[in-house]
């Protein structure tokens, strides 16, 4: 036995977090390292879902509304979020997709800051948040400054006054790389600006307070860490001391303060409640809501540690097995400038990501050159990390990746 792989199963032996694994289902021989665009099914929705479609919609039909309480599941699930953001129950509600609350976030953020016309993102932002930027821009006269999170402090202190809402994601969803959050968000915060968080990489990966950090807004997927399935309901959070002044522009019946009262007009509800929109779509939210009980007992700074133990061994791994065949390293060696994936460059990404795949190895790329392994620390092992860059290294020696069906895409999906 080698000394990786020695090392990956004594790791494994001794890992705290083992058990959680029987919280998923997954198939046997499968190596899946794409938990950062879809994670693996919780054992728990399966039985969930045949419940709430045979018994509770089956037989329950409209009066499951009230009697299964599916009217009060986008603040419930919410607020189980909410435990995994470090935020208080009562400022997260579950629903609609990022994009949506992104625009909801950005619209409402730019309404609090009026007089401030600049809106501020990562130029390397995911492409919704940029289009979005642009867009929110245009509606509210601003202009998008694209600043990249290192350079945010110093920009903030010369041209601070001007920014209404800084909008970022904690994890480079390409790299991998992590930035410092508490800090970026004091800086923006000082300026007199909003933070607004994109959490998609982040949300179920690495522990967040946002409370303790005094973060002003914060949107985020069901459907990566959170393995809450395809299309899983996203999240918005609005800290407490926001709510009242959260104007947001998607002013849905399920927002308002008497959603089936004979009103005129638009009264917004108290609380996060108004940032409820209309009628959720409520066997993805309950999919949801089962895919959150895998959390259950979990402590993210426990999860943390596994998931910068495995990335770290990934890490040495990529260094080693498939030396010399053209991989590099993309994100930081530090761990605290880690995220919860490993992404290496390869001119032939697309290629060795199809090849890898034929053998049971599931990870996912970026046009136009790199590999993406997305870390799941509640389900991986280290021996499964140390299978996947063996393949790796077999493969591109074999030249496997370059056989006729695997050539280059012009897209990728
Ligand atoms: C960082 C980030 N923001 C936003 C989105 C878009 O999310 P949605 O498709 O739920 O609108 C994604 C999707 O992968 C993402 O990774």
């Amino acid at each position: 036995m080698e000394a990786l792989e020695r090392r990956a199963e004594e790791l494994d032996a001794a890992d705290p977090l083992a058990d959680l694994r029987r919280r998923f289902l997954l198939p046997d021989g499968l190596v899946y390292l794409d938990g950062n665009s879809l994670g693996a099914l919780p054992a728990a929705v399966p039985p969930a879902m045949a419940d709430v479609v045979q018994r509770q919609w089956g037989s329950g039909l409209v009066r499951s509304w009230n009697e299964e309480a599916w009217w009060a599941a986008p603040l419930r699930v919410g607020d189980r979020i909410g435990r995994l953001l470090g935020a208080a129950p009562g400022q997260t509600v579950a629903g609609d997709s990022t994009s949506v609350q992104l625009f909801n976030a950005l619209c409402a953020a730019a309404r609090m800051r009026p007089g401030r016309p600049l809106l501020l993102t990562d130029p390397g932002q995911f492409p919704s948040d940029r289009y979005l930027a642009e867009s929110v821009a245009r509606l509210f006269g601003l202009r998008v400054g694209y600043v990249p999170p290192a350079e945010l402090p110093d920009f903030l202190r010369t041209h601070g006054e001007g920014v209404a809402v800084a909008a970022y994601s904690p994890v480079d969803y390409r790299t991998g790389e992590l930035f410092d959050v508490p800090a970026v968000t004091r800086a923006v915060r000082a300026a007199g600006a909003l933070m607004l968080w994109d959490l998609c990489h982040a949300a179920g990966a690495v522990p967040l307070r946002l409370d303790e950090w005094g973060v002003d807004l914060a949107v985020g997927c069901g459907y990566k860490f959170l393995s809450g399935g395809p299309g899983a309901p996203a999240f918005l959070y609005v800290a407490g001391r926001h709510q009242e002044s959260f104007d947001h522009p998607l002013t849905g019946w399920n927002g308002h303060a008497d959603p089936f009262g004979p009103t005129a007009g638009y009264t917004p509800a108290e609380g996060i409640g108004r940032a409820r929109i209309g009628t959720p779509p409520m066997l993805s939210l309950l999919a949801l809501e089962a895919a959150l009980t895998a959390f259950d007992g979990v402590d993210l700074d426990r999860v943390r540690a596994k998931s910068l133990s495995l990335t770290g061994f990934l890490i040495d791994c990529a260094d080693t097995l498939p030396g010399g065949l053209g991989f590099s390293l993309v994100t930081p060696r530090e761990p605290d400038r880690r995220g919860s994936q490993v992404a290496l460059r390869h001119p032939e990404a697309y290629a060795v990501v199809q090849a890898l795949a034929e053998h049971g190895v599931v990870g996912d790329m970026r046009a136009p050159d790199l590999l993406r392994f997305g870390v799941n620390a509640l389900y991986l092992t280290h021996r499964e990390l140390w299978l996947a860059m063996t393949l790796l290294r077999d493969l591109t020696t074999a030249q496997e990746h370059r056989a006729p069906r695997h050539q280059q895409r012009a897209t990728v999906t």
